[in-house]
């Protein structure tokens, strides 16, 4: 059996796209979208159709068409410019939503992807109570995990390879071995902590820059994999053992926490790296939403 498929039987395997192409090759579960990738997408003429003047409605087209492909949601990000402000991120959710109600899709089928902040998590804790699914996305510190399972979201995004870019910069080596990964120890603890407190939101590892780190995380609930490491997936024969599992996190001795905002906000900053790595996600996802919004409006000119 290759290891996808292999893969398939521990974790539920999400593509993280917006090539739909790509998506309807590999069949995943779920899709993940960001702006990064759709920047991406919506310059490929294949897709040039679903290219609208209104950034909300576009990313809800390329959503609508992922849709077709998979049985289970597609995540659709906020502007990222919205990261430290509650009151709008609700609003773009909530716009969002209606958007996708309005192409006939159901709110079982979308989880809003919001980044990781103090200000996100509290959006998305009244967003749940809304009925309104949410995958919390840039996530590199356990102070965010914490947050976001007593804010009972659905769904995080712990991000592996941004991790594993940063400690190999700072220790400056091309590479890191997979049992010395701080990427895959980062979401491993995470797991380990929602399942041995029994908190219900998902777990779903991200980010992901070599085959090993997501075999390293087999068992984890999903697996958000982009196109190319799919295919190497495909393409690799072999086991994949579950290396994570409710009953060995139920075993793991680890303390639970309560965060307020003043210890979420201390503890997280402890963490140089991802205080680093939020912020930079988030400059990131912006500057690509930008460039986004400079390729629509070049585009309806020129039509
Ligand atoms: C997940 O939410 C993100 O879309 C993605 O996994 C980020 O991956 P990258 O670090 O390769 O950009």
């Amino acid at each position: 059996m290759n290891q996808l498929d292999a893969l398939k039987r521990v974790s539920i395997v999400v593509a993280d796209t917006g090539d739909i192409d790509a998506v309807a090759r590999w069949r995943p579960q779920d899709a993940t979208t960001n702006p990064s990738l759709l920047l991406a997408a919506a310059q490929d003429p294949r897709y040039r159709r679903l290219v609208n003047a209104d950034m909300d409605r576009m990313f809800v087209n390329f959503g609508r068409e992922i849709l077709k492909h998979v049985a289970g949601r597609v995540s659709t990000e906020v502007d990222a410019r919205l990261s430290f402000d509650t009151v709008a991120t609700l609003a773009k959710a909530r716009r969002l939503m209606a958007l996708y109600a309005e192409a006939g899709i159901g709110p079982e089928r979308v989880l809003i992807k919001i980044a990781a902040t103090w200000e996100g998590i509290r959006a998305a804790e009244q967003l749940e109570r809304e009925g309104i699914h949410c995958n919390l996305t840039l996530l590199f510190s356990f102070a965010q995990a914490v947050a976001c399972a007593e804010a009972g979201v659905t769904l995080i995004s712990p991000f592996v390879g941004r991790i594993y870019d940063w400690h190999k910069a700072a220790r400056k080596v091309e590479d890191i071995a997979i049992e010395e990964d701080p990427g895959v120890a980062s979401v491993t603890r995470i797991y380990n902590y929602y399942k041995r407190h029994g908190y219900q939101t998902q777990v779903m590892g991200a980010s992901f820059r070599k085959p090993a780190q997501i075999i390293a995380l087999a068992g984890c609930d999903l697996l958000t994999i982009a196109p190319d490491l799919l295919e190497k997936l495909a393409h690799a024969q072999g086991a994949v053992p579950a290396m994570l599992s409710v009953d060995a996190a139920r075993r793991v001795p680890i303390a639970q926490v309560s965060l307020n905002e003043k210890a979420y906000r201390w503890l997280h900053n402890e963490d140089a790296m991802a205080v680093e790595k939020l912020s930079d996600g988030i400059r990131k996802f912006d500057a690509d939403a930008r460039k986004l919004e400079t390729f629509m409006a070049a585009q309806a000119r020129a039509a």
